[in-house]
């Protein structure tokens, strides 16, 4: 063991940086494990904005937020955490606002606030279209001033669990090379989402799903982890992410024919219902032949160049840069991608999960108050008011407790099996393996699902699962071994993706993201109201079942 913490945050987006800054001022010894620099983590790719009911621009409260939450969730999401989240959110977006995020105002000096998707009010607090850049600068900024240590390009791969409890995480460090052991009395897990498995998606390369496959590793339930966000307007063909807000500032969806599709899915929110809804009208133009090679287009022209210029920047040059549209003159092609996990591993509303002294935040998390479709600008908020819930309790914990012990054993075990994979003299690629995921997701757990396809995909996985303990590392070096964290990065990916499409098939309706219009067109209360747990039993998922936390909402039919 390399050293030893009371509280040790592994990962370092915005639930991770809000946790250790949290942690830190309840005088706890802190430390952050990133497998990147801070600053690059994913969090700094959000866009659109962040949700808080501050009342800036219609009338608001944390109970219209709460309620449309509840409702966008399509009645999944744990009500007594949404209550928490919605009441505590404008506090927290006034502590961001203390410490420096330069977020857009209006004309009278109150924080400016957008409409989104599936929202009673315009309630997305921004940074013009680059609200998760400035959030990661401004929580750096308070790490750094704080002296928070980081163990950075550090890749976390193990949880040291001992006597019971969490007492550390097995890392490969990424710059010397080695497994390096970090000690804490309790860990909090805020290691981002698992968008790689898919060929589409907005998420960064680094989005590998490897807090959940930990916490997998360890016997811990994933919760709803069948619930993988579509976001509408990701740009064609790289699946960059156009957010939402350009929606929310105007923006229109149209076809082929130049026509305004919403109107047949969602007359009245039109391009913002809920991402779900969107979705779904978007790939059902495209497979109805309105699309146009497998797009469809978003219309900001009549918005003008001054609004683009001054609210969606970011969207503009990614826009031309990436597809060669000047979003002024021209609509850009857009489609469905992979987003965002509603699931992740299973904790209360303090952070807490199922072990001893390990925590969770963040998208790895589900606390749950995404259920089973997410609002939009709801997960930087998350990432912000649970990262520092459980920060806070981490830290509570650890200063009541004394002792940090890693068993030499753990070490050594972890030791053998990664020789074992950078010893092997031949076998086949990870990359291959992961493209065949990527591509297989995409094909048969996306936007709508088939029986028949999810069957095929578990044993498309399952195949893959097989191949992987033959999978090659070719470079043998210790510096910068990008090959090696890929090959255990593919082994996270596999086994979360197994979970997700094994709960998927026992899912017999259309809930939120889980839209199966050929065999379960609608929702059905009366059996799957209830969140799906998924545990690694002998190698393979265990499914289960938990109960939805209902406060005062019952579930009602959604209209947009
Ligand atoms: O569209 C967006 O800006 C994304 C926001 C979110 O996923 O919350």
């Amino acid at each position: 063991m390399i050293a030893k913490h009371d509280v040790l945050v592994v990962g370092a987006g915005c639930a991770g940086m809000r946790a250790a800054i949290e942690a830190y001022d309840a005088g706890a010894d802190v430390a952050m494990i990133s497998k990147l620099h801070p600053t690059r983590s994913h969090s700094g790719a959000a866009e659109g904005g962040i949700n808080a009911a501050l009342g800036n621009a219609a009338e608001d409260n944390a109970e219209i937020h709460a309620y449309d939450t509840v409702k966008g969730s399509d009645y999944l999401g744990d009500q007594d955490a949404i209550e928490v989240f919605a009441e505590e959110a404008p506090g927290d977006i006034v502590q961001l606002e203390n410490w420096g995020a330069f977020f857009s105002r209006r004309e009278d000096g109150k924080l400016a606030q957008r409409p989104f998707g599936a929202a009673g009010s315009p309630r997305t607090v921004y940074a013009a279209d680059i609200t998760g850049h400035v959030l990661i600068q401004v929580l750096w900024e308070q790490v750094c001033k704080r002296d928070i240590p980081v163990y950075e390009e550090f890749f976390a791969w193990q949880l040291v669990e001992h006597e019971d409890r969490c007492q550390g995480v097995i890392c490969w460090d990424l710059l010397h090379g080695g497994l390096k052991t970090v000690g804490g009395k309790t860990v909090v897990l805020a290691t981002g989402g698992a968008g790689r498995q898919y060929r589409v998606t907005t998420n960064a390369y680094a989005c590998t799903g490897d807090g959940m496959a930990m916490a997998l590793h360890a016997g811990l339930p994933l919760k709803d982890m069948e619930f993988m966000q579509f976001h509408p307007t990701t740009l064609y063909p790289t699946g960059i992410l156009l957010t939402e807000g350009c929606r929310g500032e105007g923006a229109y969806l149209i076809n082929k024919d130049g026509e305004r599709f919403m109107k047949h899915y969602a007359p009245n929110a039109l391009e913002l219902a809920s991402r779900d809804v969107v979705s779904r009208s978007e790939q059902t133009e495209i497979d109805e032949g309105r699309g146009i090679e497998g797009s469809v287009l978003l219309d900001m022209r009549h918005l003008g160049a001054e609004r683009i210029i001054e609210r969606l920047p970011g969207s503009r040059e990614l826009s031309m840069v990436y597809a060669g549209v000047d979003p002024i003159y021209d609509p850009v092609p857009v489609r469905p991608g992979a987003h965002y996990h509603m699931g992740g591993i299973e904790t209360d509303n303090d952070g807490a999960t199922e072990m001893t002294g390990l925590y969770a935040a963040g998208e790895c998390a589900c606390v749950s108050i995404h259920g089973a479709n997410r609002l939009g600008g709801n997960s930087l908020m998350e990432t912000i008011t649970f990262g520092r819930r459980a920060g806070r309790s981490a830290a509570e914990w650890a200063l009541s407790h004394t002792t940090v012990e890693v068993p030499e054993a753990a070490e050594r075990d972890a030791d053998a099996r990664l020789r074992e994979l950078l010893d092997r003299e031949d076998g086949e690629r990870p990359w291959k393996l992961r493209d065949e995921l990527g591509t297989s997701m995409l094909e048969n757990f996306a936007v709508f699902r088939r029986e028949e396809q999810m069957a095929k995909q578990i044993e498309i996985i399952e195949g893959l699962r097989e191949r992987y303990p033959n999978v090659y590392v070719e470079d043998k070096g210790e510096v910068f071994n990008s090959d090696l964290t890929q090959a255990i990065e593919l082994g996270n990916m596999l086994d979360t993706a197994l979970c997700m499409v094994t709960a998927g098939l026992v899912r017999k309706e259309s809930r939120g993201a889980h839209a199966r219009p050929h065999d379960y067109p609608t929702r059905d209360d009366e059996n799957f109201l209830h969140h799906s747990i998924t545990r690694w039993k002998d190698g393979g998922v265990e499914l289960s079942k938990s109960e939805v936390r209902f406060t005062k909402w019952e579930p009602q039919e959604r209209k947009y």
